[in-house]
């Protein structure tokens, strides 16, 4: 990479004002030979939406997943609510871990189960309670996320992928989690569709004190909703800011990202947080 490469353009805060959710350091994750992180850095402070973004293929999933423990580190940091990861016990990992909520890019509900079920299922792992009040929960997580009641007891493919992705919003909140992990949540919705999901993430940040980690290839949604962006390439974090910041940054890949064709023409178009004028 060049000089450019760990550039970062956020400007400095005072640290009292920002807890940091999530803290990764010099994150370097491999596949056999492949590496995919080489010496990442990031921070998520808390109550922010962060936008993280990067072509197909970066590994903005496997950061996610590498944040979740689903995928080991070969090398580095990850800190969750001021923890380290590999300092926890097992149960310390578990307690970590109900605080937040996922929604994956890929088979965001089990096919075989109804929404309720698919709600129902952190609630099930993690605590135990009443079918009567795991019930009345997951009718108020429908409700939360602009679903009827009449959603409940459906299938997944008995609804469209907006209401999919509102289903597993729902069980993302399942445990009224402090932070929610949402990889690329608004992909394959029509215009107005996305529109209105980033509409109840934003929403729901306010409402709730969300932090939001969001995976995007939406640049809507890193317009309207994002309070940050992120920027991955060959294995690291190349910038980080505002989408003012962001646009102003000369690194490549940032340019050709937010200046080409669809990048200039929403920021031309319209102000952040605008909803309006969706492609
Ligand atoms: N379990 C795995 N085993 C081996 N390689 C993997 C595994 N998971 C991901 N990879 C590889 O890691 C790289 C990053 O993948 P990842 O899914 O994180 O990309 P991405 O940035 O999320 O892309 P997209 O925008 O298309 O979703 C890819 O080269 C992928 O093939
Ligand atoms: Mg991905």
């Amino acid at each position: 990479m060049t000089d450019l490469a760990s550039q970062t353009i956020e400007k400095p805060q005072p640290s009292a004002a920002r807890e940091t959710v999530i803290r990764v350091r010099d994150l370097v994750v491999a596949f056999g030979q492949t590496l995919v992180m080489r010496g990442l850095d990031l921070d998520v402070y808390r109550g922010e939406v962060l936008g993280f973004v990067g072509g197909s293929g970066q590994g903005k999933s496997v950061l996610m997943r590498t944040i979740l423990g689903l995928v080991e580190k070969r090398s580095g940091l990850i800190e969750l609510f001021g923890q380290d990861r590999d300092r926890l016990s097992s149960a310390e990992r578990r307690r970590v871990e109900r605080r937040w909520g996922v929604l994956f890019q890929n088979g965001a509900l089990f096919s075989s189960l109804t929404v309720r079920q698919n709600i129902q299922m952190p609630m099930r792992e993690a605590r135990h309670i009443s079918a009567r009040l795991m019930d009345e929960l997951a009718m108020l997580k429908l409700e939360l996320v602009g679903l009827p009641a009449s959603a409940a007891d459906k299938f997944p493919a008995e609804l469209s992928g907006g209401m999919i992705k509102r289903a597993a919003l729902a069980r993302a909140l399942a445990l009224d989690p402090e932070l929610v992990f949402l990889d690329e949540p608004t992909s394959g919705l029509d215009p107005i569709g996305a529109a209105e999901f980033d509409e109840l993430i934003a929403t729901l940040q306010h409402t709730l004190g969300l932090t939001v980690f969001m995976v995007t290839h939406d640049l809507d949604s890193l317009y309207s909703i994002c309070d940050r962006i992120a920027a991955l390439a060959e294995g690291k974090v190349i910038a980080t800011g505002t989408m003012e910041e962001m646009l102003a940054c000369e690194h490549p890949w940032l340019q050709a990202y937010f200046h080409g064709v669809r990048g200039a023409r929403l920021a031309g178009a319209r102000k952040p947080n605008d909803m309006r004028g969706r492609e």
